[in-house]
């Protein structure tokens, strides 16, 4: 069994003081927490140059929540892997809903994203998830299977890729799916891992995402096949976040 990772994705949030909220995670994690679960925060890029030197010696992985396909060149407001890695963070998301929405990111554009984050020694946590329609037509599974093939780079293995499923009508609504369905979609995302990478798809983590919450997360984190979260919300204040990691120790 892979080890456990909790992800906090802190979106479009953050100012200069939420390094104290980070502060008071890192003094959290302790010990007992660390032998049994890893933390990450992905914080938006203006943070990037000062979380990964605050959190030396912590243990808390620091992540970005995109990057460019490319390694360098002429692309206004855009930030590469490589440029990521020179930050001193380790992972970056890749294919979240809200920029395969907002930002029309298709799933071609998500596995070169992807292969961008393994050439600079990045992990990337590819994001996959169905829409309300898709869930109510009966396809989610079609889709999801579909976004994984179209998403996930050949050759990947739990060093380099985490897997995030993440429904999208779920994200941010407190609306969570049934846990039957959680084990369903996770027993059918390994299945699909295994066929493609053998033996190292058992170590590609698979993480669930959308309106977890301290209340929830013992739950959905006893799933089979749910190798940890990637926490929105949740994951902005210290005590909340530690208290979903806290479901492992
Ligand atoms: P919430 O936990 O706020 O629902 O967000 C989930 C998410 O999108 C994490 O990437």
């Amino acid at each position: 069994m892979p080890r456990p990772l909790i992800a906090g994705n802190w979106k479009m949030n953050g100012l200069k003081g939420a390094v104290a909220e980070f502060g008071r995670m890192m003094e959290g994690y302790d010990r007992k927490m660390r032998a049994r679960v890893d933390l990450l925060i992905c914080p938006p890029a203006t943070l990037l140059a000062t979380l990964p030197v605050v959190a030396l010696g912590s243990r808390i992985a620091i992540g970005a929540q995109d990057c460019h396909a490319k390694a360098s060149g002429a692309h206004t407001g855009d930030i590469s892997a490589e440029m990521i890695a020179d930050t001193g963070a380790t992972f970056v998301i890749v294919g979240h809903s809200e920029r395969r929405a907002d930002h029309g990111e298709t799933d071609a554009v998500v596995r070169a994203k992807a292969e961008a984050a393994r050439r600079a020694g990045l992990i990337a946590i590819v994001c996959v998830g169905e829409t309300e329609a898709e869930r109510r037509a009966g396809v989610a599974l079609d889709v999801v299977r579909a976004q994984l093939a179209g998403s996930i780079p050949d050759g990947a293995t739990g060093a380099d890729l985490v897997v995030a499923y993440e429904p999208v009508w779920a994200i941010g609504t407190g609306l969570i799916p049934t846990m039957a369905d959680i084990a369903e979609m996770h027993a059918t995302m390994r299945a699909e891992l295994l066929a493609r990478f053998g033996a190292e798809g058992a170590g590609i983590r698979l993480l669930y995402g959308g309106s977890v919450k301290p209340d929830n997360a013992g739950e959905i984190l006893a799933v089979l096949d749910v190798d940890g979260a990637l926490v929105g919300g949740a994951s902005l204040q210290a005590e909340a976040f530690l208290d979903i990691a806290r479901t492992y120790s």
